[in-house]
């Protein structure tokens, strides 16, 4: 049966389609003034590993769940948070091998969030970061469901922190970005990367781990000093981290890494700027 409102402010819709400070949701109403259950979706950044890094928020927001969602990078100490009656569901994607495809993963946050259930969607990182969360966060707008994101610690952050590289430094580096090897259309290097490294910024490229020759030969062509320091970082801020450091010249020397491993690559001066030199007899 159809409940019908009386008639609302625009302040009044907005407030109500809009999340709460501390990352709850106000109920949403469709937009025909119909009343809307309950369910909702937290998109939520579990960061690049390791379960500590996990907000306060996203902690409580497990805790809280209904039906989650996750992918393949979400540590297991992050899924024991769910409670015991939890649904869970395995969406995850590695090369070529995508357990669901992203339609249907918005399609069912849709529906177990109509169902009125408090659904979480696990992330790696940070849902904005090349994490697709954009995508389902407009999925679940254009369906009349109230949606939130909570951010969490993306790889570039995480692997630089726990390995003792740098983004910035002063008067080495005043910029970062944040770049992808794969694009839509297939991987490629973008022509943009070699003025910025040039200009003293910070690269950090992820997805890129399986184009480590292709990256150093584009770079190098474009004129990118071959001394410049890279560091890939595996698996950053898991138990099994490994980070192989040098230079641009070295980059496709790094060698395989096991299927499966997550790999991010960092070039620009400020990473090896906090290097200090250690006497042999120290
Ligand atoms: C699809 S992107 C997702 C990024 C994620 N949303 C974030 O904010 O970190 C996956 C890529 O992130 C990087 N990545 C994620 N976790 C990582 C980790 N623990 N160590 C190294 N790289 C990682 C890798 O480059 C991997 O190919």
């Amino acid at each position: 049966m159809r409940t019908l409102n009386r008639p609302r402010g625009l302040w009044q819709v907005l407030r109500e389609a809009l999340p709460t400070r501390h990352g709850g949701l106000r109920r949403c109403a469709g937009g025909d003034g119909r009343e809307a259950p309950e369910g909702h979706v937290h998109l939520i950044g579990c960061g690049p590993g390791d379960p500590e890094l996990l907000t306060l928020r996203a902690a409580r927001l497990i805790r809280e769940a209904q039906v989650v969602f996750y992918d393949r990078l979400i540590d297991p100490a992050v899924l024991a948070l769910t409670p015991r009656n939890a649904r869970r569901v395995y969406v995850g994607k590695r090369c070529g091998d995508h357990a669901v495809g992203q339609s249907g993963i918005e399609r069912q946050m849709i529906a177990a969030a109509r169902a009125g259930r408090r659904v979480v969607r696990l992330k790696g990182g940070d849902p904005f970061i090349f994490g697709r969360g954009g995508e389902e966060l407009r999925a679940c707008r254009s369906a009349g469901i109230a949606c939130a994101v909570v951010p969490g610690v993306t790889a570039a952050l995480g692997c630089a922190a726990e390995a003792a590289l740098p983004l910035t430094f002063r008067g080495v580096a005043r910029a970062v970005t944040f770049a992808t090897a794969q694009t839509d259309k297939g991987a490629e290097i973008d022509g943009a990367f070699a003025p910025m490294l040039s200009a003293g910024h910070t690269l950090a490229l992820y997805m890129g781990r399986r184009m480590l020759r292709e990256t150093a030969a584009r770079l190098l062509s474009q004129g990118v000093p071959c001394d410049l320091p890279v560091a890939v970082v595996l698996d950053g801020t898991t138990a099994r981290q490994r980070t192989l450091k040098g230079t641009l010249a070295q980059l496709p020397d790094t060698g395989p890494a096991p299927e499966g491993t997550a790999g991010l690559v960092l070039l620009g001066r400020s990473i090896a700027a906090a290097e200090i030199d250690v006497p042999a007899n120290a």
